[in-house]
């Protein structure tokens, strides 16, 4: 497939995880990508091994003069943007709410959310004349649900899917799309930092994730950047304002239906739908 020939984008957080994913798919079709990221090393990496059709700018999200150039650097050697996303993040400020240190909350915030406001102003500064382009967010499963990230972060997560929405009903009548992606736990260095030994322990993230996953293997970053290509893509052309969840259900599906355990006519269990597991 060739869905994106002469299509240009900016993929914040592109040297690494996710955004790595979505900068190789978006070029192998057709794009030319901006990498847009603090990794120095990783990011011109990456460029040089993708060539002419790729081009690292160091950006760190939470200055916006950066964000700013790094548009700029997709108009000015490529030409125009059709595709911003808003990918970089962190896990931010941890522990209990109250033992949280205030600053780490500002500095968090500021990566996760006021990061994402800038790559949206940026975006739609040169989409809304050009009156086109794909704007789409990270969120994740921490923004719908409790329990199942950092406090702070999940806060931020939740917002991307307000902020989007919202920039959503503005840019429609422009003919710009806006959605938003929310991946499961994918096999990355941040959760390997989390899950395994460290951010390089790759290997101990796909076995420690595999091991909890609730399909038959581990989230990973090409399955998130699939349903970022899709959404980036003509394919989507009448997709917008949603969520799209990469996540085997982590966010919609409590549990097994009661018709796995052939127990269908037990209205016990029926009320207890998703509660049972298949081996029950
Ligand atoms: N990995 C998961 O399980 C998961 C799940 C849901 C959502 N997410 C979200 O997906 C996005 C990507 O996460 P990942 O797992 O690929 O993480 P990662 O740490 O593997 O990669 C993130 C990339 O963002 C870059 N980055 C960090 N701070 C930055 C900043 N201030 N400016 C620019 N770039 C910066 C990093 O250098 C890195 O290349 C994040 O927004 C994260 O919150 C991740």
């Amino acid at each position: 497939m060739n869905r994106f020939e002469g299509r240009v984008a900016v993929v914040t957080g592109g040297a690494g995880g996710i955004g790595e994913a979505v900068v190789r798919g978006l070029h192998r079709e057709g794009a030319c990508v901006v990498i847009a990221d603090v990794q120095e090393d990783a990011g011109r990496a990456l460029s040089a091994e993708l060539g002419s059709r790729a081009l690292f700018v160091h950006t760190d999200v939470a200055a916006e003069q950066e964000v700013a150039a790094a548009v700029d650097t997709a108009v000015g050697a490529f030409g125009r943007l059709d595709v911003m996303f808003n990918n970089a993040g962190v896990m931010g400020v941890l522990g209990p709410i109250d033992r949280t240190p205030m600053a780490e909350v500002d500095t968090t915030i500021a990566i996760n959310l006021r990061g994402v406001v800038c790559g949206f102003k940026h975006a739609a500064r040169v989409m809304k004349p050009q009156r086109s382009g794909v704007i789409i967010s990270t969120s994740s499963p921490g923004g719908m649900l409790g329990g199942v990230g950092p406090h702070v972060y999940s806060a931020t997560k939740a917002a991307v899917v307000g902020l989007s929405n919202s920039v959503a009903a503005e840019l429609r009548p422009f003919g710009i799309r806006v959605n938003t992606i929310v991946p499961g736990a994918v096999v990355t260095p941040m959760t390997a930092t989390v899950v395994a030994d460290g951010a390089h322990d790759i290997g101990g993230a796909e076995q420690a994730l595999g091991a909890s996953a609730l399909m038959d293997r581990a989230l990973r970053p090409s399955d998130v950047a699939a349903g970022v290509l899709y959404l980036a893509s003509d394919d989507a052309a009448y997709v917008t304002g949603v969520a799209l969840p990469v996540d085997a259900g982590m966010t919609g599906v409590h549990g097994s239906s009661p018709y796995t355990s052939g127990r269908y006519a037990d209205p016990v269990t029926l009320l207890e739908a998703g509660r049972i597991r298949a081996a029950d």
